[in-house]
C-alpha cells in the first residue's frame, strides 16, 4: 500500500460511508474500521489521520461504543464528528450533557476563533446538525472555535495535539462548507497529499482479490446492470478465466439487450460466460397470470430457480461473487460496521441474495461493497465497459414483466421491445436523454379503435413514461418537447406493428410510481 491512509473509525453512525466517500473525493485513500479495532492494529496501519464517525448513542449509555484513553497518546491527527466529537471530549475529561433543545436540520454556526479547520470558510455558515447531547465543558487544553444559537461548542480543538471536533456533519451536502472543512482537516491538519485516484482502487482491489481467490474459481450472477457488470469486469481483470459469469436471460429484457451483454463480456473480457436462455420457460410459468404481485413473484422465484440450478450444474467449488454496492447494504441494514443497530432494515435488496442451504461456496466476494453508484460507474469506465452499459438507467429485476399490464405473451413482449427501442432512439437523437433519469415504454392491456388508410383498426395502446428525479423516492414527469413527442408518436404508430395509439404519462411520484406495476 503506497498511499497515505485515512481511517474512518466507525461508531455506528449512518453516514460512515459518506464520510469515506468524501475523503476519497479529496484524493485520499480511506478505510473504515470498527471502533473497537485494537490500538496496536491502528498503530500498525500507520494512518496519517483518523476520523471518528457519529453514532446513535449517548456516551453515558452502558452499551455505547467507547475508545481507550490511550488512543489519544498515539499522536494521530483526529477529527471527531457528532458522537465522535462528544466521545473525544468525554474521554479526555470534558463533560457531555443532554440538550434542552435538540438540534436537528440546517443550523447556522458562527466562528469565534481562527482555526485551520475553517480555512476559506466564512465566519457564519450553515451546517447539518442532528444531536440531543452536546459538549458542555471542554477537556483541558481545548478551545471552542464555533457555536450555534443552541450549541456552545459546535466546533472545538486542541491544535497542538491535532485533535479537532465538530458537533455537526460536514460530510452531508446540507453543510454548505462541509467538504472544505474535511479538506482542511485532511490537507492542512494531517498533511495528506491527495495521492489516491480511482486507478489505485482498481489496482488495490485486483491485488486483494487475487490474494483472496488464489487458484479457486469464482461464480458471479451477471444481470447486465451496472453493478454486476463492473464487478464482472473487475474480477475478470483479477482472475480471468477462473471467473464464470452466469447470465440468466428471462426474455424480459429490452430489445437486443441479451445479445449486447453477451457480446460485451465475451469479446471484451477474459472469463467463462454462460448464458442461460430460458425465455420459453418464463413464458410458460407466466401463462394466464395477470396479477402484478404474482407476476413479480413468479419472475423472481423462477429467476433464482434457474440461477441456482445452473450453479448446481457448474459446481460451487470456489467463491460466490455479487455486485453489491454500498447503498444496497444500507437498505438491507448491514451498512453499520460498528454493529450498533442504527441502520434499521429498510428492505431486503435483490443484490443481497440468500443462498440455498445445499449450496456451499468457500466464501462470498463483494468487490464493490463500499462504493457509491457514481464511483462504481467511474470504475466501470476505467475498466473499459462500454458507456451504454456503465450509464445504463435503472431497470427493474422483473424487466418488461412490470411494463406489460395483464398477461405476458410473446407477442406483447415483441411489441413492447420494439416500441421501447423507438422511444429510446428518439430521445437519444433529441439530446433530451441527459436530463432524464429514466424513460421507457409501457404496454397497457388496452386496445382502442383507430383508422389506418381506409381501414378501421382495433389495436394496442402504448404509454410512454419519462421522469426526472434525484433519488427515485419522488419523481416528476419530464417536460419532453412536443415536437419530440410528436416524432415518437408518429414512429410508434408507423413502425411498430399492432400499435395504433400513444399516450404520455403525466403522473408524478407520488401519487404514481415510476413503473406501472
Ligand atoms: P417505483 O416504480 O417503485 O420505481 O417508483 C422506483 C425505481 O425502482 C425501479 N424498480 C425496481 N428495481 N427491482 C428493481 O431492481 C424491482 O422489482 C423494481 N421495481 C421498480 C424502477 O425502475 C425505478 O427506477
Amino acid at each position: 500500500m503506497a498511499n497515505q491512509l485515512c481511517i474512518v473509525l466507525d461508531f455506528g453512525g449512518q453516514y460512515n460511508q459518506l464520510i469515506a466517500r468524501r475523503v476519497r473525493e479529496c484524493g485520499v485513500y480511506c478505510e473504515i474500521r470498527r471502533f473497537d479495532t485494537p490500538l496496536d492494529e491502528i498503530k500498525a496501519l500507520n494512518p496519517t489521520g483518523i476520523i471518528f464517525t457519529g453514532g446513535p448513542n449517548s456516551v453515558y449509555d452502558s452499551a455505547s461504543p467507547h475508545i481507550a484513553k490511550a488512543y489519544f497518546d498515539l499522536g494521530i491527527p483526529t477529527l471527531g464528528i457528532c458522537y465522535g466529537c462528544q466521545l473525544m471530549a468525554y474521554t479526555l475529561g470534558g463533560t457531555v450533557e443532554s440538550c434542552e433543545k435538540s438540534e436537528y436540520g440546517k443550523i447556522d454556526i458562527t466562528q469565534s476563533e481562527d482555526s485551520l479547520l475553517f480555512t476559506d470558510v466564512p465566519a457564519e455558515s450553515t451546517v447539518w446538525m442532528s444531536h440531543t447531547d452536546f459538549v458542555s465543558k471542554l477537556p483541558e487544553g481545548f478551545r471552542t472555535t464555533a457555536h450555534s444559537a443552541d450549541c456552545p461548542a459546535a466546533a472545538f480543538e486542541c491544535p497542538e495535539r491535532k485533535f479537532y471536533a465538530v458537533q455537526f456533519h460536514p460530510e452531508v451536502t446540507h453543510s454548505v462548507f462541509g467538504k472544505q472543512i474535511l479538506r482542511n482537516f485532511l490537507f492542512h491538519v494531517c498533511g495528506f497529499t491527495g495521492d489516491w485516484v480511482m486507478d489505485d482502487f482498481i489496482d488495490n482491489t485486483v491485488a486483494a482479490l487475487r490474494q483472496q481467490i488464489g487458484g479457486k474459481k469464482v461464480i458471479l450472477g451477471l444481470s447486465g446492470g451496472v453493478d454486476s457488470s463492473v464487478a464482472a469486469a473487475l474480477l475478470s481483470k483479477a482472475v480471468g478465466k477462473q471467473l464464470t459469469c452466469v447470465f440468466v436471460d428471462h426474455g424480459l429484457m429490452r430489445k437486443d439487450e441479451g445479445d449486447f451483454v453477451e457480446e460485451t463480456f465475451t469479446k471484451l473480457f477474459d472469463m467463462q460466460f454462460i448464458r442461460v436462455n430460458c425465455q420459453q420457460h418464463f413464458l410458460e410459468q407466466l401463462k394466464g397470470v395477470t396479477d402484478p404481485e404474482q407476476k413479480r413473484r413468479i419472475i423472481g422465484t423462477e429467476f433464482y430457480n434457474v440461477f441456482w440450478g445452473k450453479i448446481r450444474e457448474t459446481g460451487a467449488d470456489g467463491f460466490f461473487a455479487q455486485g453489491t454496492i454500498y447503498p444496497d447494504r444500507i437498505e438491507s441494514g448491514k451498512g453499520n460496521a460498528a454493529g450498533q443497530g442504527s441502520t434499521d432494515v429498510i428492505k431486503t435488496h435483490h443484490n443481497m441474495v440468500a443462498m440455498p442451504e445445499d449450496i456451499h461456496f468457500a466464501g462470498t466476494i463483494e468487490p464493490l461493497k463500499d462504493l457509491f453508484k457514481d464511483e462504481v460507474r467511474a470504475v466501470g469506465e476505467k475498466l473499459g465497459i462500454p458507456r451504454e452499459l456503465v450509464w445504463r438507467q435503472p431497470f427493474p429485476g422483473p424487466g418488461l414483466g412490470v411494463r406489460i399490464i395483464g398477461e405476458i405473451t410473446e407477442e406483447k413482449i415483441r411489441i413492447l421491445q420494439e416500441a421501447d427501442a423507438v422511444f429510446r432512439d428518439e430521445i437519444r437523437k433529441s439530446g433530451a436523454e441527459q436530463d432524464l433519469k429514466q424513460f421507457f415504454a409501457v404496454l397497457p392491456d388496452v386496445r382502442t379503435v383507430g383508422v389506418m388508410g381506409d381501414h378501421r383498426t382495433y389495436d394496442h395502446l402504448i404509454a410512454i413514461r419519462a421522469v426526472t428525479t434525484d433519488d427515485f423516492m419522488t419523481a416528476d414527469w419530464a417536460r419532453i418537447p412536443y415536437d419530440v413527442l410528436a416524432r415518437v408518436s408518429n414512429r410508434l404508430c408507423n413502425e411498430v406493428a399492432h400499435v395504433n395509439r400513444v399516450v404520455y404519462d403525466i403522473t408524478s411520484k407520488p401519487p404514481g410510481t415510476v413503473e406501472w406495476e
